[in-house]
């Protein structure tokens, strides 16, 4: 039987997001998303001092970003992309890893995320992470055409 080989992870480096990776950010976020998020609710989120980072390949090129809010014991992901010719290479589980790391940092002990119904490549990602599905928001996402999509609220407890 034959083995399954992974592609091999990219070395990467880490950074808090600034306002000037946006114009990378939004280039991504508009093929990979059906319905993005806006430049504004990028500045909004680091104005907010909300914890976000970019991931960057040894060219310094863009792979990954994700954006996150605190609250008093938990956190809440809110944006985690990675760049569609990067995906299924670990990054995603790479920046789980530091999300997780910054919610030990500050002591919270809970993360959230919500993910569409239809995204059922997140879902497994989350799920075989350690995620549960706690619940659904129904009519949360906005879609391109048609009625608003149900979203699955699903949650990692992080041990200190
Ligand atoms: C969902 C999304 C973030 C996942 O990113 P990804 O980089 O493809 O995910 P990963 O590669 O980290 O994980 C996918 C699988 O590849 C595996 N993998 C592949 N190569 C790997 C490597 N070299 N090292 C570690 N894991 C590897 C992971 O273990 C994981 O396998 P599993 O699902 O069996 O555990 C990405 O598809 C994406 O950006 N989609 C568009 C935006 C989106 O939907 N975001 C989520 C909104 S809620």
């Amino acid at each position: 039987m034959n083995a399954v080989v992974k592609p091999q992870q990219p070395d990467f480096e880490a950074a808090a997001m600034r306002v000037p990776d946006l114009t990378e950010v939004m280039a991504v976020e508009r093929v990979a998303y059906p319905v993005p998020w806006t430049h504004g609710n990028f500045v909004d989120s680091l104005a907010a001092d909300y914890p976000a980072e970019v991931l960057r390949g040894p060219r310094a090129e863009l792979l990954g970003y994700w954006v996150a809010m605190p609250g008093v014991d938990e956190m809440h992901l809110l944006n985690i992309t990675v760049v569609p010719a990067w995906q299924g290479r670990g990054l995603a589980v790479a920046m789980l890893d530091r999300l997780v790391d910054e919610c030990r940092r500050r002591g919270l002990t809970q993360l959230w995320l919500e993910v569409r119904i239809s995204n059922t490549r997140a879902r497994d990602v989350y799920r075989r992470y350690g995620f549960s599905e706690v619940g659904k928001r129904r009519a949360y996402y906005p879609v391109v055409e048609g009625p608003r999509e149900d979203a699955l609220l699903m949650s990692l407890g992080v041990s200190s």
